[in-house]
Formats: C-alpha cells, sequence, structure tokens
C-alpha cells in the first residue's frame, strides 16, 4: 500500500494537485485526520510493508451519520476526490459514500486476498504468496525428515486464492479452498491411494475453508491415519507484512499512477486494476460483486501434480 500511496502522492503533485493522506481511512476522514503530504512525504516507504497512513475497520463509517460526518470533514479540507486503497471493506465504503455524496472516488485494490473482480492481482498478494511459499519451503525440511504430514493454514477468510497459488508453489499434496466445498473423504481417498510413498504431505488450508478449525481438521485425518505423524502450522498475520516484493511494487506503483489521472480524465465510481498487463477501469459495484473464478484447470492440475 506505502508503494501506492507513493504513487499517487508524487502524480498528483506532478500535476499541480495539492494532496492530504488520511489517517486511518474511512475513521481518521470522520475525524479530521487529514495530513499534508508533500513529494518528501513518501520518500523512503516503497520497500516497506503496511501503510504509513495507518488503516482501521470503522464501524462508524457504515452508519449515515458517520458518513455525514466524514463528508463535513471533506467540505472542510475542500477536497475534491478521493483514492480509496483496499478490498471489499473500503470498497463497499466508497460506494454508499459517493452514492450520498457525489464525490468522485477511484479505488485501487489493495487486499492480500486477490479477490476483487476486474484485475487479475491485488496489491499484496504476491508479497504474501512469496511469504507463504518461504515458510512452506521450511516447513517442508521437517515434514520430510520426520516423515510427517503438516496442515498449514493460510489467510483468505472467503477466497482461496492464497491457498491455491501457495499450495502449487510448494507442491502441496491437498488444498483446502472456500470455494470448493471441503470433502475429507476425497481427502482420506487421495491420501489412501497416494501413488508413490511420499515421505511428507502438505495440506494447505484457506482458513475461510475450515469453520471447525485446522486443528479439528487434523485430529480426523490422524484418527483415520494414526501412521501419519500430524502437525498444524498457523500461518496467520506474517503473510500481512513484510517488505513487498517487487512485481507488488510495480503494480502498486502503476494503479497509483492510473488512479489520479483517471480522476483528472473526469473517471469517478470505479476501481483501478490490471488485466493482461494493460490498466483497466471496473465500476467499483462490480468490482466487489462475485468471488473471483477459481479456474477448474488449475484444480485438476493440483490433482494430477499431486499424484
Ligand atoms: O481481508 C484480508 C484478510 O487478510 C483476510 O484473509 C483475513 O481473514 C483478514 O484479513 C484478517 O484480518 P484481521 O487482521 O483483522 O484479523
Amino acid at each position: 500500500m506505502n508503494a501506492c500511496i507513493r504513487a499517487v502522492v508524487r502524480t498528483a503533485i506532478y500535476h499541480n494537485l495539492e494532496v492530504f493522506g488520511i489517517i486511518r481511512g474511512y475513521e481518521g476522514m470522520i475525524h479530521g485526520a487529514m495530513i499534508p503530504l508533500e513529494s518528501s512525504s513518501v520518500a523512503n516507504i516503497i520497500q516497506r510493508g503496511g501503510t504509513f497512513l495507518k488503516t482501521a475497520r470503522s464501524k462508524v463509517f457504515m452508519t449515515e451519520e458517520g458518513r455525514a460526518q466524514a463528508y463535513e470533514q471533506i467540505k472542510k479540507f475542500e477536497i475534491d476526490a478521493l483514492v480509496a486503497i483496499g478490498g471489499d471493506g473500503t470498497f463497499r465504503g466508497a460506494i454508499k459514500f459517493k452514492d450520498e455524496y457525489g464525490i468522485p472516488i477511484i479505488g485501487a485494490p489493495g487486499t492480500i486476498d486477490n479477490d476483487l473482480c476486474g484485475t487479475d492481482f491485488t496489491i499484496g498478494f504476491d508479497t504474501a504468496i512469496n511469504t507463504v511459499v518461504s515458510a512452506v519451503d521450511k516447513i517442508r525440511d521437517t515434514a520430510e525428515s520426520h516423515d510427517r504430514l503438516f496442515l498449514v493454514e493460510v489467510m483468505g477468510r472467503d477466497s482461496g486464492q492464497i491457498a491455491l497459488a501457495s499450495g502449487i508453489g510448494v507442491g502441496a499434496e491437498f488444498i483446502f479452498i472456500p470455494e470448493k466445498k471441503t470433502d475429507m473423504d476425497d481427502l482420506y481417498h487421495r491420501l489412501e491411494e497416494g501413488k508413490r510413498e511420499k515421505a511428507s504431505k502438505i495440506i494447505m488450508v484457506a482458513e475461510g475453508e475450515v469453520a471447525e478449525g485446522s486443528f479439528t481438521v487434523a485430529k480426523k485425518i490422524h484418527e483415520r491415519f494414526p501412521q501419519f505423524d500430524t502437525k498444524v502450522t498457523v500461518l496467520g498475520h506474517i503473510q500481512r507484512g513484510g517488505s513487498p516484493s517487487c512485481s507488488d511494487r510495480v503494480l502498486a506503483s502503476r494503479l497509483g499512477f492510473a488512479a489520479v489521472e483517471a480522476l483528472l480524465e473526469g473517471k469517478e465510481g470505479l476501481m483501478v486494476g490490471m488485466v493482461n498487463k494493460e490498466i483497466c477501469f471496473t465500476p467499483l459495484e462490480n468490482a466487489v460483486k462475485q468471488m473471483t473464478d477459481i479456474d477448474p484447470h488449475m484444480l485438476r492440475m493440483v490433482e494430477i501434480l499431486s499424484l
């Protein structure tokens, strides 16, 4: 997100615009936490994870009164347009705000979940999957040396994109994703019929998939296959931080740059995205409308490659 903020600020300044950063997103907007940003304010942040402007999940902004207060502050600071960087929640807030107050907004997709329509990748996804891959490569060493089965739980409350991409990347034996109904029998069957005797097994689990929790799933597997020494690792928030990958920095820079130029061209109410290496725009309503598809060919490939 820092790389995207940097691009927004510098592009806006290039076009002689005045820029404010809003501390803690919508929550800060309600309280008038706007700070003027100069080119130097965004120096030396492109390599840092997270957002130097901070972020918050704002319950108050979900209310009409909260948005009315936010609009008062927008008027007070004479802000003409907004760039909102975030995911599903950020965009749903943006849709309400623009519908109620007509303020021009361009959204930039910033979420590790890669679950927005209208962009091949969201900012943070590439860094997150690389973090997962490097962690699971280390886990695989223990799994292989001790002949163990590891369930590795990754983020993705409603989305299996992280589990799928990183699962392919680490050569996982099985991947549980929310887009495909959990089928324990399928897993048991595959563990039983494993064509070659593998010393280690990695099962990737998207957090949203296992309502009962990875530990319960691990217990079930152990009851069925007591011969497997079964362990669980929950990777958690290490996936949301750290220095961003170069791909993420480039994507974030391109999207931030395009967001400002789009506002200057009079575009509004859209999410800027990248599809097939081209910048494109999708109505915010459509960006959050449906889950991004999981390619069935990928799922078939996972099955074949993990045999
Ligand atoms: O929304 C992105 C996400 O990474 C989800 O995959 C995850 O469930 C959630 O954030 C975690 O959010 P929090 O840090 O608030 O627990």
